[in-house]
């Protein structure tokens, strides 16, 4: 079994030492069975191996119920998380949008992001677009207490308030967070709010296939089942295959080899715009799974062809630190050019192609070119752009992820170094506790002018 994503590292060979290849492909699945033994670094965090076939069906039942209220009773739906706590969910309903199921839903209302910064300019642009239009939430946060998110939802919450009065302000609050504990889990409690448990042993950035992505995915109407089948496919695929055709692992070893070869960015690349947030989603993804320990690639994406005529030259040309990986996605619609032999814009050799066509063979002259400027190239195919083969491509990333975490020797699951920013944020707020650091913030800051 092969699973839905498969991996071509043919334009990357000549990178890569090939006698190292058998010996890290040995490590890799030593590392995988760790992984799926729970015997690893961080493993009270691995409940998401299991999401696509433990997600019970009264679960996906009651979500799409939930879902279908919100779309009800709403013009706008506002996502409001961080992090992990968002953008998987937008990596999904932005590379979905269009799709038969999403296309079919009646009345569907927008859905914004909110919580995922602290610009005021930002938050002022989403009240006037949220101004005259019946909305409801979606707050999601694991812990409770991220800030971007705890202050944009108090906002909302605030706003929700003053126009639809407390009781109805209730029926428009759905939250996703710990099954236990926390200030959203007690908000949530004490104002008897519908919520969505996520799961204690899933970790913010690999949560994408609990409620935290599944929700808003039904809210834009998208088929969840489908979505959760797809990664359940690719499971099966991880699970069942040696390790001479299982793609993740491969994918694993070939970015650290690739890495010990002298290449420290890896450049996600696409030519599907739809692509875009699962970049965002990816960086994350990789950045806060290994960047520890002085250990890790650099993950950064970039969008073609948009991107060739900005970072184009530096990828062909500029410091020989990166390597790339296309995510390629067959994703045909019929727009055909039409150009007269005549027109004076000299475009007649292409009259009758579909703009796909000039797509694909703008990807295989970027490849050719990108190899000879010693760009080593990898490429991912996803099937189509469907529910399906989003939730193989999730699961195919976790699964590397976590492998080529586990082969660095560090803790995939954890994300210590996050919190030094928060500390010195929350001194310099003034929030309880922090006293003794806001002294010694500030004091360093007067040294500094
Ligand atoms: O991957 C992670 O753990 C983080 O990105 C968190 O998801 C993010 O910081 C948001 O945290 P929370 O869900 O607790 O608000």
């Amino acid at each position: 079994m092969s699973g839905l994503i498969r991996l071509d590292s043919t334009w990357a060979l000549d990178h890569i030492d090939a006698e190292e290849i058998d010996g890290e492909m040995r490590e890799a699945a030593l590392q995988f069975q760790l992984l799926v033994d729970r015997k690893g670094a961080g493993s009270e965090y691995t409940g998401w191996l299991d999401l696509p076939v433990d997600t019970p069906e009264s679960v996906v039942a009651r979500l799409e119920q939930v879902a279908a209220t919100l779309r009800e009773q709403s013009d706008v739906v506002v996502v409001c998380g961080v992090g992990g706590s968002y953008l998987g969910a937008r990596a999904g309903v932005e590379f979905l949008e269009g799709v038969p199921s999403h296309l079919k839903t009646d009345s569907l209302p927008d859905i914004l992001f909110a919580g995922n910064s602290l610009s005021s300019w930002q938050f002022r642009k989403l009240l006037d677009k949220l101004e005259g239009r019946r909305f409801s939430v979606v707050v999601i946060s694991k812990s409770g207490t991220t800030l971007e998110t705890a202050v944009a939802f108090h906002i909302l919450r605030t706003e929700l308030v003053r126009r639809f009065g407390t009781g109805e302000a209730r029926k428009r609050i759905v939250a996703i967070t710990d099954s236990q504990h926390g200030t959203l889990h007690d908000l949530a409690r004490d104002e008897d709010l519908a919520t969505f448990d996520l799961p204690r042993d899933v970790g913010g950035r690999y949560s994408v296939l609990t409620p935290v992505g599944l929700l808003p995915f039904a809210v834009a109407g998208l088929d969840i089942g489908s979505l959760l089948r797809g990664a359940a496919e690719q499971r099966a695929a991880s699970l069942d295959s040696p390790p001479a055709t299982n793609d993740a692992l491969q994918y694993a070893v070939a970015r650290r080899l690739l890495n010990a070869s002298g290449k420290k960015i890896e450049l996600l690349t696409s030519f599907e715009p739809c692509l875009h947030y699962v970049g965002e989603w990816w960086k994350q993804l990789f950045g806060e799974s290994e960047g520890k320990d002085g250990k890790g690639v650099f993950p950064a994406s970039a969008e073609f062809t948009t991107d060739l005529h900005s970072l184009g030259q530096f990828v062909q040309e500029g410091t020989r630190s990166l390597f790339e990986t296309v995510v390629d996605v067959t994703a045909p619609a019929e727009v055909t050019f039409l150009c007269d032999a005549d027109s004076p814009d000299g475009l007649a050799y292409l009259n009758g192609r579909n703009l796909s066509a000039m797509n694909h063979d703008a990807r295989i002259g970027t490849l050719l070119a990108h190899h000879d400027g010693g760009v080593p190239v990898l490429q991912l195919t996803v099937p189509d752009v469907s529910e399906s083969s989003f939730g193989a491509m999730v699961y195919f990333f976790e699964v590397a992820c976590a492998v080529g975490g586990y082969m660095l020797g560090i803790n995939p699951f954890d994300q210590p170094g996050v919190e030094a920013y928060k500390r010195n944020m929350f001194a310099l707020l003034g929030k309880a506790g922090t006293e003794a650091e806001a002294v010694d913030i500030h004091s360093r800051l007067a040294r500094h002018n």
